[in-house]
């Protein structure tokens, strides 16, 4: 088929690259000429682990970069992979959305049907909004010569590149046959894994062609759209909840690690996103639980655990300067250096992020602040102007004379640092690991007071690790 992406973003770009190498003759359009020319060097616009692969095997055989508009005109579908930033009151910036839509107006071929897929995370009603868009603009009848309908995105940042493959699932929100008959030619490949083996020889992936296949689900646009907020705020709530249990865990002396594992043994609630953290952050969940929570507010119909996860989440970043208070006591002149700023690993995402609240709070506090992320820092600097810290090319750098380290984003390359050398830099010993990733008892040996989050006991647990014997305890 031909495809066309609008926007050259996360979400475009990874889509774009991906329909390519399925064998659809795929342009992604950007109105940003940079973004454009790195796309026909062969590079990436973006940081994600496997594209600049994906991009260099298709670009100028299936895929194409442009910033004109013009291959819309003999486009099957049209993907809207523009951003959606957060407005003041939390409610989604459509601006993007609206100038793609006039765009793609302009282009339409009037004598071909062409599918409009909002793939960004948008609004329930927006595929209404751009659907009167393009008629007004392109005087052409909704539904008869185009169908505007939902098809979310849930990839996540880092790993991009597997779930734009193995997807758990793919959601078609549209109830015009011709648009659902156009998007399930265009998924055949996906769904049916044709030409893997080709695709995955080159790229990283875990999954692999055993894995469960995607489920194809079709239904009406507003469930679709719904069901994109709807999966982040759950999300969003289960990391708060697990993050207000670790609180509890570490106040009452149980190990949040033990707890975590024993509930997600009920296949009813899974292990995933049960790990506690400094709490969820990043350029997709704070965005989606605010529109979300704003929405329900707008309609009368207020998603009360959806806010209590907000605010629950807030209190988790501040739980960190909290433990590092009652470990220095006064903050005043103190050294702490932070490993990580970005919300997660494997990006170099930096929007949004726990940081950001956690290194004001210290600042105010009177800390001095040294910082280091292996990918964030050129983003988290330009994006953090006010603040003042001291950005080190180094962990180690980050280590010297620091009274303490907290080690917010669980990059491999902490993991696996010389924690000898850090104690020898450090003037004191206290680490703080919010991702509960470091071996406590070896840091112990080598002079460090090591603390996680959630783990409230002492003795046998000290290593870090969790510990539950499960499935290897002979009963
Ligand atoms: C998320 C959704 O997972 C994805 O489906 C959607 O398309 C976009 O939003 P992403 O923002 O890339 O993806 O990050 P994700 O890996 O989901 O993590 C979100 C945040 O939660 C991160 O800050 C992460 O560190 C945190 N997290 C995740 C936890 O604190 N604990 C967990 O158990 C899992």
């Amino acid at each position: 088929m031909n495809v066309v992406c609008i926007g050259s973003g996360y979400v475009g770009s990874v889509t774009g690259a991906a329909f390519a190498a399925l064998g659809h003759q795929t342009t992604v359009i950007d109105i940003d000429q940079a973004k454009v020319e790195m796309l026909n060097a062969k590079r990436s616009p973006i940081y994600e682990p496997g594209l600049d692969i994906l991009i260099a095997k298709t670009i100028g055989n299936t895929l194409f970069a442009s910033t004109s508009y013009q291959a819309v005109y003999d486009a099957d579908v049209v993907f809207i992979g523009v951003g959606t930033p957060e407005k003041a009151d939390g409610s989604a910036d459509l601006t993007y959305i609206r100038r793609a839509a006039a765009s793609i107006a302009k282009h339409l071929n009037p004598h071909r049907f062409t599918v409009i897929v909002n793939k960004s995370t948008v609004p329930v009603g927006t595929a209404d909004l751009v659907s009167s868009i393009i008629e007004e603009e392109s005087l052409l009848e909704a539904e008869l010569d185009f169908a505007v309908i939902s098809n979310p995105e849930f990839l996540r940042e880092g790993y991009a590149v597997e779930d734009v493959f193995f997807p758990d699932r793919v959601v078609i929100g549209t109830e015009n046959e011709r648009a659902r008959a156009a998007m399930r030619t265009l998924y055949h490949n996906l769904i049916e894994r044709a030409g893997y083996d080709a695709i995955c020889r080159d790229l990283p992936f875990t999954a692999n062609l055993h894995s469960p296949a995607a489920v194809y689900f079709e239904t009406d646009t507003k469930s679709a759209e719904m069901i994109k907020y709807a999966s982040n705020a759950f999300l969003a709530v289960k990391i708060s909840y697990i993050n207000e249990v670790a609180r509890l865990s570490e106040a009452l002396g149980a190990n949040v690690l033990d707890v975590a594992k024993g509930i997600g043994l009920d296949s009813r609630i899974g292990e995933k996103f049960l790990q506690v953290s400094s709490g969820w952050s990043g350029s997709c969940f704070p965005k989606d639980t605010a529109e979300f929570l704003a929405t329900s507010q707008k309609y009368g119909s207020e998603l009360s655990t959806v806010k209590a996860a907000v605010e629950s989440n807030l209190k988790m970043h501040l739980f960190v300067v909290e433990k590092i208070q009652r470990q220095l006591k006064t903050l005043n002149g103190k050294h702490i250096g932070i490993l990580g700023l970005t919300f997660k690993p494997n990006t170099d995402d930096a929007r949004k992020t726990q940081a950001t609240v956690i290194i004001e709070k210290l600042l105010e506090l009177g800390a001095h602040i040294s910082v280091h992320d292996p990918q964030g820092m050129p983003m988290f600097r330009a994006l953090n102007k006010n603040l003042a810290v001291r950005y080190c090319d180094s962990p180690l750098d980050v280590a010297h004379a620091a009274d303490a380290l907290i080690l917010l984003t669980h990059w491999q390359e902490y993991q696996t640092l010389d924690w000898r050398q850090v104690s020898r830099k450090m003037r004191s010993s206290y680490v703080l690991d919010t991702r509960n990733v470091l071996c406590r008892k070896q840091l112990e040996e080598l002079g460090l007071l090591c603390e996680g989050l959630g783990i409230g006991v002492t003795d046998r647990k000290a290593s870090g690790h969790a510990q539950a014997q499960v499935g290897s305890v002979r009963l």
